[in-house]
């Protein structure tokens, strides 16, 4: 499975990843930032790697082979991440990363169900597979909601998830097509919605967004960021930095206004003539503007395109 990690001669400019230095992947994923990580940490760095996903651990596990005994992998939910790190005994780290969204192997592996070019159930479950470290399944698949939701549940999702323009016609369409027999696959779904919006010359499928929106929603993927931001902050030692790197605007908001609030010396209400909040800021942003990829980088892995990485080093 080739993966290449997105914006990762940045990531560790900012981590500065060094010998003993304890560093947390929250989306360990395929392993690709992990073993940076640990190259840029020898001969004595550790990475605690985070899932959700068992299949991507399996092959992380593989992909840092060359590392045994500086790394371990959690199969888990990065919001809960406080409590997994205390059970394996690690309460401060050097750093932790966020590279948010889905891996390379959930898009292309069609029994996943993340993606319209392939046909598969409708599932966008991102720890679908058999739990390990007893990590709960989320029991709610793409499939459900779409034959499952009212329509204005649908409408909602399809807007606040998608930002999609045509979310109350194409939620009209998809009620419509279920009565005539459940929507079980991923094209199934996606010819639906290219039937409903108009066709203009558009470099994205039209289904991208409805897509996106149903993994946000099956996967809580903005309740999960912002619970992660918050037990993240607290993991970090003085000087340890935070890296996150989005893939989409509503993601990207929640981080830069996260960052901005814990950067505050003061967080009173806008009108308060003088300061009562004793607000002391728990940050520094290191990155005023997000970092993007170089064209080199997105010529070489389209999948960076749309990468943000915002940074923040705790004081
Ligand atoms: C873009 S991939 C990460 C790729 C990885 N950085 C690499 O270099 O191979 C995102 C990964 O994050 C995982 N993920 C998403 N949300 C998560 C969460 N709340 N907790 C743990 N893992 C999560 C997904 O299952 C996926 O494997």
């Amino acid at each position: 499975m080739h993966h290449i990690p997105v914006l990762c001669h940045e990531v560790i400019d900012f981590l500065k990843p060094k010998p003993k230095g304890v560093y947390i992947d929250g989306t360990v994923g395929l392993g690709g930032h992990s073993a940076a990580i640990l190259e840029n940490s020898g001969p004595d760095g550790r990475v605690v790697g985070i899932d959700l996903d068992v299949e991507a651990l399996a092959i992380a596990k593989d992909r840092l082979h060359d590392f045994e005994g500086r790394y371990s992998l959690i199969n888990g939910n990065f919001a809960e991440m406080d409590v997994l790190l205390e059970r394996h005994s690690v309460h401060a780290v050097d750093g932790v990363l966020f590279d948010l969204g889905v891996s390379s192997l959930q898009l292309d592996t069609p029994h996943r169900g993340f993606s319209f070019n392939h046909t598969g159930p409708l599932d966008m479950r991102m720890n679908a597979g058999q739990s390990l470290d007893g990590a709960s399944q989320t029991a709610l698949t793409a499939m459900n909601v779409v034959n499952d939701s009212p329509m204005d549940v649908l409408t909602d999702i399809f807007k606040q998830y998608g930002e999609e323009r045509f979310a109350k016609r194409i939620a009209g369409r998809v009620v419509q097509a279920r009565q005539r027999g459940r929507i079980e696959t991923t094209t199934q779904l996606a010819e639906i919605v290219k039937q409903t919006v108009p066709q203009k010359a558009s470099k994205v499928h039209p289904a991208t967004r409805i897509f996106q929106a149903l993994r946000i929603h099956v996967n809580t993927e903005l309740e999960n960021l912002v619970s992660g931001l918050d037990v993240a902050i607290p993991l970090l030692k003085p000087g340890g930095c935070l890296c996150v790197i989005t893939f989409h605007s509503l993601e990207d908001r929640i981080v830069k206004h996260r960052f901005q609030t814990l950067a505050r010396t003061c967080i009173c209400p806008p009108k308060t003539p003088i300061c009562i909040c004793e607000h002391n800021p728990s940050v520094e942003i290191i990155t005023k503007r997000p970092v993007l990829p170089s064209v080199a980088e997105t010529q070489q892995n389209p999948r960076a395109r749309s990468a943000k990485l915002r940074a923040a080093r705790k004081l």
